[in-house]
């Protein structure tokens, strides 16, 4: 969900005890292997047994942080995946401490799927960007909007944001953004597809994606312009043609602007939300924070 720095690099990751007792729980004697962690204290970890097989990743998110609850998003999976790959639940739950969710790991041939965010698809930047396009464009196409249990328009996001400000800054906010422009084709959205949260096989292929705690029905828009920012940012400019090539629609100038504002003020609302103080995850996201400055 964030388009802040974050995650895999060369610094090494701490895992705090809470995520280390729940995987003990969950998977007893899997190794911990850190693999993400977002800028609102989540954490993401592979679990590893002895004997290779039940590779597994686990999402824990601090109570109280400003992102997607882990347990929206396992509703959202066990919806999506009879219609499109996304990885399987295997577990998910709140304690006081956080809430968490356990999927098994996407794996295709025997090999763990990889991001996209990854160093390797860097260099093999516009075979990515396709591949993105290609991978949004087939999720969209295949979830059905009239029997998807949740909603995630324009005017629903705006109605959460201003609830969030007060009179005044409410005021601004929404003269800022506008009105929406018109639907131009309703989909059910991923609602953070992202560069990291598109998952690809060893030879650059779209296999999957994960991270759908915001999935909802919406214009394609406010996917397709996050989608595009996403690669810009990650990869470098010039490879948004190849998305929406990719994707199969021509570029949208005032549908793109809008939904990426609201993107924006929505990331700005959170981020004063700050990182809950449960289980080191603040001071593990200021570390980061400050790392990546
Ligand atoms: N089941 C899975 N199979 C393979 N990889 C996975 C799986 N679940 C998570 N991952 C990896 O872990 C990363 C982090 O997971 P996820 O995107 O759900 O975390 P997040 O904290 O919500 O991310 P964000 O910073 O985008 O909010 C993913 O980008 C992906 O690389
Ligand atoms: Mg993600």
């Amino acid at each position: 969900m964030s388009n802040a720095l974050v995650g895999i690099g060369p610094t090494p990751v701490e895992v705090p005890s809470v995520v280390h007792d729940l995987a003990d729980r969950l998977r007893s004697g899997a190794t911990v292997v850190p693999v993400w962690r977002n800028e609102y204290g989540g954490l993401t970890v592979r679990l590893e047994t002895e004997c290779g097989s039940q590779r597994s990743y686990l999402k824990w998110v601090p109570d109280g942080a400003p992102c997607p609850d882990p347990l929206a998003e396992a509703d959202r999976l066990l919806w999506a995946a009879s219609f499109t790959p996304v990885p399987r639940v295997l577990d998910a739950g709140r304690d006081a401490q956080g809430s968490w969710l356990l999927t098994a790991a996407v794996e295709v041939r025997g090999e763990i799927a990889s991001s996209a965010i990854e160093p390797r698809w860097h260099d093999r930047a516009e075979r990515s960007a396709i591949a993105i396009g290609i991978g949004l464009r087939r999720f969209h196409d295949a979830l059905p909007t009239d029997t998807c249990p949740f909603v995630r328009t324009a005017e629903t996001r705006v109605a959460a944001l201003t609830a969030e400000l007060g009179t005044a800054e409410r005021a601004t906010t929404a003269a800022a953004l506008g009105t929406p422009p018109p639907v131009d084709r309703p989909v059910v959205c991923h609602g953070d597809a992202t560069v990291p949260n598109t998952l690809l096989d060893r030879d650059g292929r779209f296999v999957a994606h994960v991270d759908v705690g915001d999935l909802g029905v919406a214009d394609r828009w406010s996917d397709i312009a996050v989608t595009t920012r996403s690669v810009t940012r990650r990869y470098g400019p010039g490879l948004e043609p190849l998305v929406l090539t990719a994707y199969g629609v021509a570029p949208d100038r005032e549908r793109t602007a809008y939904y990426r504002a609201l993107w924006d003020a929505e990331e700005s609302v959170r981020v004063r939300q700050g990182v809950p103080d449960v289980g080191g995850a603040r001071a593990a996201a200021l570390r980061q924070r400050r790392r990546a400055s």
